[in-house]
């Protein structure tokens, strides 16, 4: 066990509090030392009085490459609190055949402050989706806007894995597994069925989450990459078990078959005192990202921009993608640098954690969004595609300051009505096509 870089000490939490670097290793950690049985996973009696306790995010039977379950030592089982009932609210969906999804092109405002205390759950709104949580493929997108720590309050989310993407504020994740602090230009992965409780650091946060009903996110093979690039396993970082003996009038919330819930529960549930195995949450730095790119002619497909997919049953085709567009230098030569003109067989949800998009001149801000479904057109706008026309590509050019990312499915990704009647949609984003002049002259090669 070794950790790097401590975090300051969360409230109530015991044990030492770091990070464990790797993606998706036998992870082994104890916050009380010996807590881990030797040698077996449940033996007739845990160490300290624990109950021995198997998470699995994969079929038991699934091949070892993909197997994905973790052994935790807890306190108190899972399964004890009282009886779930439906909370009602129309904010975090996980249907989409509400409204028609239309063609547009799509952009969106960011989100404003709620008004009222709101926290991490409740701040959740969804703007679109595919597939269904029930059976176990495509995602739900959805914003966060929130203004309060979630007190005495837990969750988690079996209808899938959330990725999430900070924006605005920073997010301390208390999780079964640890602690793990997320901020802007990080991101945080949380495993189905993990529970956790989420503390704003900043008094505000907002964000993007993608909700993964389907195959658990992983790292891309690299092909004619090689063994190293894009984003490097030991980048990521998983908490080091810590946890709380606490007990009180709590709630414990569970997103399950698209529905939230709501129970009682006597006692926290972030008890793992020791845990081991590769279902865990997980962070990455986007800072990190190895970029690769054009060196001569010609804008590579955005697949090389590629972070985490979570695989289909259709070699080659994922049901998520997400990617980035990082910092970086363009090189290539009598070339058009920015991203070109096209329609997609895929669908295109972005979101802008910080600077400016290079395919916009203006409208899309850091916290607002864009979405390009199946077969739209879309592409620079009219002033970026001039200027890029214009620009001399003798020399390099550094694309800098800037973190834009794509969550991308091969299912349309149907708006919600919330996402179609928002105040924050921009019913002008067609315009910034409409002042693309006629080149042509049948006369002049
Ligand atoms: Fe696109």
């Amino acid at each position: 066990m070794h950790s790097i870089h401590s975090i300051k000490r969360a409230d109530q939490i015991q044990g030492e509090l770091g990070y464990l670097s790797g993606f998706l290793n036998e992870f082994a950690t104890e916050a009380l030392p010996g807590a881990l049985p030797v040698g077996q996973n449940s033996p007739q009696r845990a160490p300290y009085g624990l109950y021995a306790e198997q998470l699995s995010g994969t079929a038991f039977t699934a091949p070892r490459a993909h197997n994905r379950r973790s052994w935790v030592y807890r306190i108190r089982p899972a399964a004890m609190h009282k009886p779930f009932t439906e909370i009602e609210q129309s904010r975090w969906l996980s249907r989409f055949d509400d409204v028609p999804a239309p063609p547009n092109q799509m952009r969106w405002d960011p989100l404003p402050m709620p008004a009222a205390p709101t926290d991490f759950v409740d701040g959740m709104v969804t703007m679109g989706g595919n597939g269904s949580p029930d059976g176990q493929r495509g995602c739900g997108i959805h914003l966060y806007a929130a203004n309060k720590s979630m007190d005495g309050r837990f969750f988690y989310n079996a209808d899938g894995e959330l990725l999430i993407v900070p924006q605005d504020g920073r997010l301390r994740l208390a999780t079964e597994f640890g602690v793990m602090d997320a901020e802007p230009y990080e991101i945080a992965v949380v495993p189905r069925g993990v529970r956790f409780r989420v503390t704003l650091l900043d008094g505000t946060a907002r964000g993007y989450v993608c909700e993964n009903y389907g195959a658990l996110l992983r790292l891309p093979d690299l092909g004619p990459i090689g063994s190293n690039g894009l984003a490097n396993p030991r980048d990521f970082l998983t908490p080091v078990a810590a946890y709380e003996d606490v007990e009180g009038d709590f709630e414990l919330v569970a997103k399950f078959g698209g529905e939230l819930w709501r129970a009682d529960i006597g006692h926290s549930p972030l008890d793992v005192v020791a845990w081991h195995g590769n279902y865990a949450p997980y962070k990455y730095d986007l800072r990190h990202f190895n970029t690769i790119g054009s060196i001569s002619f010609d804008h590579p497909d955005p697949s090389i921009f590629l972070v985490l997919q979570s695989q289909s049953n259709t070699p080659g085709v994922d049901d998520i993608d997400f990617v980035i567009f990082p910092p970086r230098w363009l090189a290539m030569e009598n070339s058009f640098r920015p991203p070109w003109f096209h329609r997609n067989i895929a669908s295109e949800f972005m979101g802008l954690i910080h600077g400016v998009y290079d395919a916009k001149a203006e409208g899309f801000v850091p916290g607002g969004a864009s979405l390009h479904n199946c077969m739209s057109g879309h592409g620079p706008d009219a002033d970026t595609f001039e200027k890029a026309s214009a620009a001399d590509t003798s020399k390099p050019h550094k694309v800098d300051a800037t973190m834009a990312f794509m969550f991308e499915t091969p299912a349309v990704i149907r708006p919600t009505r919330f996402a179609l009647e928002t105040k924050q949609l921009q019913d002008n984003y067609y315009t910034c096509w409409q002042g693309l002049k006629k080149h042509f002259n049948p006369n002049q090669k």
